[in-house]
């Protein structure tokens, strides 16, 4: 089998800062209970002018600022969002135009804040089986623009933000970085995350048909913890390893009551944990990205350092990755 590394890393966030009193002036809410009940301060919202296509596109620009990398030899373009532009033509199509990429197949999945996690499995399998050598993965969302800002329980959740790894075969005998990959899913759930497209209803129930968020907050709380908890040590075993082996834990950001809780059930203190809550909201599928850029920036992860990646959300779906830093 051959094997998979991560050779590139870029984020984006647009510039326009969203800071809790904004929702104080628009929903009855306070800065106390969003810090406590979410723990976020703060997030970037792009403007009416500004979607995904352009965050995807300065991610890759801050990759390519960042790292010693080309694009030309790249064979496959994977994007994740649930909130392209437009459905056709996909983003990945998109980024093939912007930087004229000669040769590549380009595919948008939709695996929400699973997205990244589901975006480095199938990079990882793509280049296993011989059939691609460059791949470019990025997650890259507006949920500003799919938010309901009539629900209070939801709207002050999220942000906006972009991230891309380039994944290429390792070669002359390198080991590769990237581990063992788990997916999941659990369609029962689906009802209590989703955003409608052309159907009435959803498995025959009928829905909020306002394309924007809806979401059941409790439940998809305690299916988080419940699952990511379980499904750790699940993808751990799979390389022989176990919790004491991983240096971070970078579950996606959705809450840092969530991150609390899987910290509380792994015994893992929340120290060994990566977030992005905190300073963007809820990103989605950018937040592992995010928070990861957060960590090297202020030089907390070092090459060398092992990571377990962990998505989860719409669908409901769920990923993981385990991954061996191998960049500066
Ligand atoms: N400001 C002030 N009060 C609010 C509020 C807000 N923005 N939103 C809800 N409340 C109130 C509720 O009305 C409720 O009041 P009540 O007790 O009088 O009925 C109280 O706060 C508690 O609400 P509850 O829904 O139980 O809060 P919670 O602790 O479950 O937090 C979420 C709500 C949405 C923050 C939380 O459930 C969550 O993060 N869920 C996961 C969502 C998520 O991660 N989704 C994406 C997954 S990828």
């Amino acid at each position: 089998m051959i094997e998979a590394k991560i050779t590139a890393f870029g984020t984006n966030v647009p510039n326009k800062r969203i800071d809790n009193d904004f929702y104080e002036k628009l929903i009855d809410t306070t800065d106390e209970w969003i810090v406590s009940r979410t723990g976020i301060k703060t997030r970037y919202h792009t403007t009416d002018t500004e979607f995904t296509s352009d965050l995807c596109e300065a991610a890759i620009k801050d990759m390519l600022s960042r790292y010693p990398v080309t694009l030309e030899a790249v064979d496959m373009i994977i994007v994740a969002t649930v909130t392209p532009d437009q459905p056709m033509p996909a983003m990945s199509c998109v980024m093939q135009l912007k930087f004229n990429i000669p040769h590549t197949g380009a595919i948008d999945i939709f695996a929400a804040c699973a997205g990244f996690a589901y975006g480095l499995t199938l990079a990882k399998g793509l280049i296993a089986a011989g059939t691609h050598k460059k791949v470019i993965v990025l997650a890259a969302e507006t949920l500003s623009k799919i938010t309901d800002f009539e629900d209070r329980t939801s709207c002050i959740l999220f942000g906006d933000g972009a991230g891309v790894v380039i994944v290429e075969a390792a070669q002359n005998g390198e080991k590769g970085n990237i581990g063992a990959c788990l997916t999941g899913s659990y369609g029962e759930g689906g009802p209590d995350l989703y955003m409608s497209g052309l159907a009435p209803n959803l498995y025959g129930a009928e829905i909020k048909r306002n394309r924007k968020i809806v979401q059941n907050g409790k439940k998809v709380f305690k299916w988080a913890i419940n699952t990511v908890s379980k499904e750790i040590p699940r993808l751990l075993a799979m390389d022989g390893l176990t919790i004491d082996d991983i240096d971070w834990f970078v579950p996606h950001s959705a809450n840092m009551r969530i991150l609390e809780g899987i910290s509380s059930e792994l015994k893992v203190p929340m120290s060994k944990f990566l977030e992005s809550i905190t300073n963007f909201g809820n990103t989605s599928s950018a937040s592992i990205p995010l928070a990861l850029n957060q960590a090297l920036k202020s030089n907390i992860v070092k090459k060398g350092d092992k990571m377990v990646f962990f998505g989860f959300g719409g669908g409901l779906t769920y990923a993981g990755n385990v991954v061996t830093w191998g960049l500066d």
